[in-house]
């Protein structure tokens, strides 16, 4: 899921490998919004070694999903420490139980979310050929990921289609094609920044 937040915040949603983050730098190239990735916020976090360093490294290691209260702080806190308004979240909320945490706690709601929609095949091979050598980039974690997104994630989708909120992007073509899909959501709603 891809959430905008501001008065305008978007969010990306997909599965693994669906090309979420691949997709956020080029919206934040040509639409300027300061991207919260909850993947790489929970990376940065074990590098830190801080105090829930140690049980995130084992989940992302099992492909489940991190506690909504450790997600929701850590995107809070980049969120009040940023000099912008216009905030590109990127793979949260993952779950319903994170989307009402997230709106309970910080008070807001996206403009929009995108989902990418991708085949599972098309997932695996992607991740499978990802060369930055993730924890959770094998193909024991992937299926497990693939499972958690599936029967977590897809109620999300579901919530924010009904909301009238929701734009599903056809995630196979090259990077490019696809963006050609995302850029007249953004054009669409006038949010160039
Ligand atoms: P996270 O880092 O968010 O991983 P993910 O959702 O599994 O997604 P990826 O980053 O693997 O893929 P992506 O969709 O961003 O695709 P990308 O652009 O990289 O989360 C990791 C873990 O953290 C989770 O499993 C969970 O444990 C934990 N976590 C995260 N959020 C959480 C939350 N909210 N609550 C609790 N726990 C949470 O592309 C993938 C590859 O494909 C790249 O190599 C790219 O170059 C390539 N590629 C991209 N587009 C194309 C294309 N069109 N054609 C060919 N190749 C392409």
């Amino acid at each position: 899921i891809t959430f905008v937040l501001e008065t305008f915040l978007p969010k990306l949603s997909g599965g693994p490998g669906s090309g979420k983050g691949t997709q956020c730098a080029k919206i934040v190239n040509n639409f300027g919004f300061k991207h919260l990735s909850a993947g790489e916020l929970l990376r940065r976090e074990v590098a830190s070694n801080s105090e829930y360093g140690a049980m995130i490294l084992n989940t992302i290691k099992e492909g489940k999903i991190v506690p909504s209260e450790v997600t929701v702080k850590l995107i809070q806190k980049e969120m009040e420490s940023s000099d912008s308004h216009r905030f590109l979240i990127d793979g949260f909320p993952r779950t319903e139980e994170n989307r009402i945490a997230f709106e309970k706690i910080t008070g807001a709601e996206p403009d929009l979310v995108i989902f990418f929609d991708c085949p599972q095949e098309e997932m695996v091979k992607r991740v499978l050929s990802r060369n930055e050598g993730r924890v959770d980039d094998n193909i024991v974690t992937i299926k497990k990921r693939l499972i958690v997104f599936e029967a977590l994630n897809l109620p999300v989708i579901n919530y924010y289609s009904k909301r009238g909120k929701l734009y599903t992007i056809n995630a196979v073509g090259t990077v490019d094609e696809i963006f050609e899909q995302v850029r007249p959501v953004f054009t669409g709603k006038q949010l160039i920044g």
